[in-house]
């Protein structure tokens, strides 16, 4: 019975399942790919068809990790660095295949070592991770697992610029709400603080600088990290006037997706003291 397990394709159990829906379509499409990965070798597929998968997994586990790491960041995860380093190790190791350090003939073997690291991922680390996101969730009211992704409220007067943000967001699993102005930002952000704001300069009603001061002025806000993102040439003198409101960066429109969600994440262990706080 062991060998006929042995012998089938990865594939998705129930006892996979989080609870949180935007992790289980990431998990679920991970075993995909290693069931195509594992289907392609069964076949004596050659490198060169091997390699754009081996190099799409990478791609997809490092969009993974860095949304679970978002998540391990926003709620004070404590054991963040140790789960971090098993997804470091793996992307390594994937990173050597891609790369040909690892040699070719050897793929039949790394196959079943793969398999191993991604179920007791899983099944053990990422079960913990997910359990802690739902006992703080639990303890804060907020029993709607949809709402645990991290929130970005984006205010800007430019439609397109808006909507290509939110896009780029949602993409990385964040959730969005957005704002044509300071005052329904403002207004949006007291209803429903976010984990972080995203604000342009110039806008109609209330500007991004009188947004901040006022969002540094108040209590319920102050600690939530605000980000200024510009449509212009930055001035250092505009920078170091953003830094003394308050704002945890000041950017320039437009940042490379990557580069924006890497700034954005490193302002983010602010929210979580946020969310401990409260
Ligand atoms: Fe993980
Ligand atoms: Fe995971």
């Amino acid at each position: 019975m062991g060998t006929e397990e042995e012998g089938k394709n990865m594939q998705w159990k129930s006892e996979f399942e989080t609870g949180i829906a935007e992790i289980d379509r990431q998990h679920r499409t991970i075993v995909q790919l290693v069931s195509d990965f594992e289907t392609a070798v069964n076949a004596r597929a050659n490198w060169n068809s091997l390699h754009p998968m081996v190099h799409r997994a990478k791609e997809y586990a490092k969009f993974h990790f860095a949304v679970e790491e978002s998540l391990m960041q926003i709620y004070d995860y404590p054991s963040m660095t140790a789960h971090r380093s098993e997804h470091r190790f793996v992307l390594e190791r994937v990173a050597d295949l891609e790369g040909g350090v690892l040699r070719k003939d050897t793929i039949v073997d790394l196959v079943p070592l793969f398999r191993t690291w991604l179920l007791s991922h899983f099944m053990d680390s990422d079960r913990h991770f997910i359990e802690f996101v739902h006992r703080r969730t639990a303890r804060s009211g907020n029993t709607a697992v949809a709402n645990v992704l991290p929130q970005v409220l984006i205010a800007d007067a430019d439609a397109e610029n808006r909507d290509l943000l939110k896009i780029v967001l949602q993409a990385n699993s964040f959730r969005v709400t957005l704002a044509a102005d300071g005052m329904e930002a403002l207004a949006a952000a007291r209803s429903d603080p976010p984990n972080i704001i995203v604000s342009d300069v110039p806008m109609p009603n209330m500007d991004g600088f009188a947004l901040c001061r006022a969002w540094m002025l108040d209590a319920g806000l102050k600690r939530i990290p605000f980000i200024f993102y510009c449509g212009h040439h930055v001035r250092p003198d505009e920078e170091q006037f953003a830094r003394t409101l308050g704002a945890a960066r000041y950017l320039t429109k437009p940042l490379q997706a990557e580069l924006f969600l890497r700034e954005l994440r490193a302002v983010l262990p602010a929210a979580g003291r946020i969310s401990s706080a409260a």
